[in-house]
């Protein structure tokens, strides 16, 4: 793992879940199977997994051990991780997809199969996620 992933995984290792996770789970939809596809150390998956959400975990560095043990026996039962590519895998069907800044880091020729996959494992009844990342532009 190259040191600046590993600056960021300490960074977010206790940082709060994303904004559009919170907003999702405060629609108190009842709690079915989600992915978070690039977990990192688990920010949004342990809050889905908080919330009785059965959840699939994916990224390319092995983030398992960290993100299970912030997790309580129960939880555990919920929870499974996948160390893989984004383009590697298929997707089993679920109800969410939580992609938070991480589709931007796949290589843009893999991009179409990564989001064709996304669309066949989201069920009819469903809700993706996802943050990119910005610019901040200054008005002067
Ligand atoms: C910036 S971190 C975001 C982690 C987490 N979603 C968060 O918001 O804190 C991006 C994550 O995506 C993973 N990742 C990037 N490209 C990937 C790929 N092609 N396949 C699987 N995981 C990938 C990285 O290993 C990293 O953990």
């Amino acid at each position: 793992m190259d040191s600046n992933k590993e600056k960021y995984y300490n960074v977010t290792k206790n940082s709060s879940p994303h904004l559009n996770v919170i907003n999702f789970l405060n629609l108190n939809v009842p709690p079915q199977k989600a992915i978070d596809l690039g977990c990192g150390t688990g920010r949004d998956t342990i809050e889905l997994l908080k919330n009785n959400w059965n959840v699939l975990s994916i990224d390319r560095e092995d983030t398992e051990s960290i993100i299970k043990h912030q997790l309580t026996n129960k939880e555990l039962k919920n929870f499974r991780f996948k160390k893989c590519l984004f383009g590697k895998m298929k997707l089993p069907k679920v109800n969410l997809i939580v992609a938070n800044f991480s589709l931007p880091f796949s290589k843009k020729e893999f991009f179409s199969n990564i989001w064709e996959n996304i669309t066949n494992s989201i069920l009819h009844e469903r809700v993706f996620c996802w943050k990119f990342f910005w610019k901040k532009r200054y008005m002067g």
